[in-house]
């Protein structure tokens, strides 16, 4: 079999909060091109696995391998750089700043020159390449001279789930980017994924809404207090199957 090289591979990984085992020898790969849906009941582990995929947490035993290279994050910045961008489930936008500044959030542009030196930011230039960053990404939230926390939750999301399509250069995880949004909305989001699958990145999509998982991934992890219970094509499963599965009150 010549499977290619994944873009992000997570092998054998461990993740204890003190006695706690949240995750649990997990492996699992994302290639090019693909929508990994990772699902399983709350308390399952898939955030916490998210935060050692992001280097949020370092995994207590297990290897992170990129392309085929083993890393070590040693903060969020260092996977950010090495193509990983991640929605976390609490999204981490700063209400009291413009959406462009959002987008750019730890990033920042400064002014060319002495100001920027002082510490002026190039806050017109982020304000427009922001709002062709989001265009491109398929979300239409105007104007960005407004504050995040003048946006609804739907827009809030958008944002955020904007500026990690439009930085990630390999792998971008959404933890539960749907919640709270309407119909119409998560539909929105879902469109998002599959513009990024197109652009040949891996996605990891976390979410409770099973009919979303069923309508778009290409494959799907189900976890089970921490440990990986199947990993297999998403045409593989029915919605009774793969509610099971989560559940484990059906034979896998
Ligand atoms: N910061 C934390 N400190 C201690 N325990 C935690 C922490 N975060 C999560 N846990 C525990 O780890 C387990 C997995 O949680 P989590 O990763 O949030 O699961 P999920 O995202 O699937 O709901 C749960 O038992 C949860 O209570
Ligand atoms: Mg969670």
């Amino acid at each position: 079999m010549s499977d290619p090289t994944p873009l992000y591979e997570a092998r054998n990984v461990y993740k204890n909060y003190g006695s706690v085992a949240a995750v649990k020898d997990v492996s699992l790969t994302i290639h090019a091109g693909e929508i990994v849906g990772l699902v399983g009941d709350n308390g399952a582990g898939k955030s916490s696995l998210v935060k050692v995929l992001s280097g949020v947490y370092q995994p207590d035993a297990g290897q992170l391998i990129v392309d085929g290279v083993e890393r070590h994050w040693k903060s969020p910045h260092d996977a950010m750089l090495a193509g990983v961008e991640t929605l976390y489930q609490d999204s981490g936008l700063a209400l009291d700043l413009t959406i462009g500044a959002n987008v750019f959030l730890g990033r920042e542009k400064m002014k060319p020159g002495i100001l920027g030196r002082l510490g002026f930011l190039a806050q017109k230039e982020m304000d427009a390449e922001a709002a062709e960053d989001l265009e491109r990404t398929g979300i239409a939230v105007h104007a960005s001279k407004r504050t995040v926390g003048q946006l609804s939750g739907g827009q809030r999301q958008a944002v955020a789930i904007g500026r990690a399509v439009a930085w990630a250069q390999k792998v971008i995880i959404l933890d539960e980017p749907t919640n709270h949004l309407g119909a119409r909305q998560a539909g929105e989001v879902l469109a998002v994924m599959r513009a990024a699958r197109e652009r040949g990145l891996g996605v990891i999509f976390i979410s409770h809404t099973l009919p979303h998982i069923l309508e778009i991934c290409d494959r799907i992890v189900v976890l089970r207090l921490g440990s990986v219970v199947r990993d297999a094509p998403t045409s593989t499963f029915t919605a009774e199957s793969l509610l099971g599965t989560i559940t484990g009150l059906h034979a896998e």
